[in-house]
């Protein structure tokens, strides 16, 4: 894949799939690393699941052979020097506390070190297609600031006007693009 952000958009899929009621897009980045941690409540996954997730021929759905969301993300990462980790807690096992944890560590010094990319696309991609009972809360930090937003506070803040609303999608874009301005600013 050519963006990370198409990664950490197929690894939210997989969080939307498992039914998450919340999900955390965590990016953390230092001068020299990127770190990418998608953290959600939905079913999990068994051992046996998470013992073969990172296999490209392994899958649950019957549909095709492979799954490549994980594969392709833990490759990125390992290609750059760093690893991924996985975490999860299937609902059989904890009625109250189940979900999955997937942290990917990324050298942004390796050669082989993948852009980014448009983060924001992604997420308002993200947000255009979520339902009434999922929230999304990403933070994308650096060492001279962070950039942030909460879809259950944007809620809040919307009353009953859909975050699908193209109006509301224009303005969240905006936002994040004066965060990130913000950023570079502190910068110089
Ligand atoms: N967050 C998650 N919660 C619960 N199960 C998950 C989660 N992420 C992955 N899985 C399980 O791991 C399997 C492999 O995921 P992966 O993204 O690699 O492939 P896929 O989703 O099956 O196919 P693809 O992403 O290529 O469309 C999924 O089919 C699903 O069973
Ligand atoms: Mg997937």
């Amino acid at each position: 894949m050519k963006e990370l952000s198409l990664n950490i958009l197929d690894i939210v899929q997989n969080s939307l799939t498992a039914g998450a009621a919340h999900i955390d897009i965590d990016l953390e980045e230092t001068a020299e690393t990127l770190r990418i941690t998608v953290t959600d409540d939905g079913c999990g996954m068994n051992a046996e699941t998470v013992r073969n997730v990172t296999d490209p021929f392994y899958t649950t759905r019957k549909t095709r052979a492979v799954g490549l969301g994980i594969p392709f993300f833990k490759l990125a990462a390992e290609q750059t020097g760093g690893r991924l980790e996985l975490k999860s807690t299937p609902a059989a096992e904890n009625a109250d506390e189940h979900g999955t944890v997937i942290s990917a560590l990324f050298y942004k010094t390796s050669i082989d070190f993948t852009p980014l990319g448009d983060i924001s696309s992604t997420l308002c991609t993200l947000i255009q297609g979520l339902d009434d009972n999922t929230d999304i809360k990403f933070r994308h930090s650096f060492p001279n600031g962070e950039v942030g937003l909460d879809t259950a506070e944007i809620r809040a803040v919307l009353g009953g006007v859909p975050l699908s609303t193209p109006e509301v999608l224009v303005l969240l874009k905006d936002d994040l693009a004066a965060q990130y301005a913000e950023i570079v600013s502190n910068d110089n």
